[in-house]
């Protein structure tokens, strides 16, 4: 059986830029920038992985899967913050599975904590949903975050995601703390008909 053609980061016309920023996929060069603020506790308690270690940190920014869906934030040159955009199959029976693969995509994100708080997650986000949709083809886009992480779940909204799940303390924080968790999606025709409908003004979450 041939294997179905799925999209992926490398289809887009790096790098892509809005009014303050410049979005590109993570290169070798970035890896002291990233390791700045990914050590921090502040920016790594909500992380899947944290990167304490020097070394730990080198070996997930090398490892080629993670880079590959790595994109860097900068701002003036300077690189404040990262994103995930991992494409993946959607959920579906097995007769259909070709049709549902690769049709959605996780996204997350990290700012430096010296840059919260000036919109710079909600811009970069906003046209990371351009580049899925628009770009990519893609039909539906997905996040999770603790609830606990209120910051994140602020962004998802103010982008236009909806939340779709809470789930009660199904999550294993490492503090020890079994916490609940939010996960919030968007689909391709709900950011479209949005677009469309306020076309002389930002898109969802705006
Ligand atoms: C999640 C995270 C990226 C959010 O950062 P953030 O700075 O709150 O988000 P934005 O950059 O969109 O900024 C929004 C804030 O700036 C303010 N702001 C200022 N100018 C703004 C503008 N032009 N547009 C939008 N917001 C603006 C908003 O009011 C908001 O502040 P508020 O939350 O006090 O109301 C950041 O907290 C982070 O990196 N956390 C650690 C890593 C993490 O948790 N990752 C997710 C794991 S699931």
């Amino acid at each position: 059986m041939i294997a179905p053609m799925t999209v992926s980061l490398g289809d887009v016309d790096w790098p892509v830029r809005t009014r303050r920023l410049v979005i590109r996929p993570a290169i070798d060069d970035d890896e002291e920038a990233m390791w700045s603020y990914r050590r921090l506790e502040a920016t790594s308690t909500w992380l899947n992985t944290p990167h304490h270690d020097r070394a730990a940190f080198k070996a997930w920014f090398q490892d080629p899967v993670e880079r590959a869906n790595t994109l860097v934030i900068e701002r003036s040159g300077v690189v404040i913050g990262n994103l995930l955009v991992r494409v993946e199959d959607a959920w579906s029976q097995t007769e259909v599975r070709e049709q549902a693969a690769g049709t959605q995509a996780e996204i997350g994100w990290v700012l430096h904590p010296d840059h919260v708080g000036h919109g710079y997650a909600t811009e970069a986000v906003r046209e990371i949903l351009r580049v899925c949709f628009d770009q990519l083809g893609l039909r539906r886009v997905v996040a999770g975050c603790f609830a606990a992480n209120i910051a994140s779940w602020r962004l998802m909204e103010r982008v236009g995601m909806r939340r779709e799940q809470h789930a009660v303390r199904d999550a294993l924080h490492r503090s020890g703390e079994w916490m609940d968790g939010y996960g919030y999606a968007l689909l391709a025709d709900e950011w479209r008909a949005w677009a469309g409908q306020n076309s002389n003004t930002e898109r969802p979450g705006s």
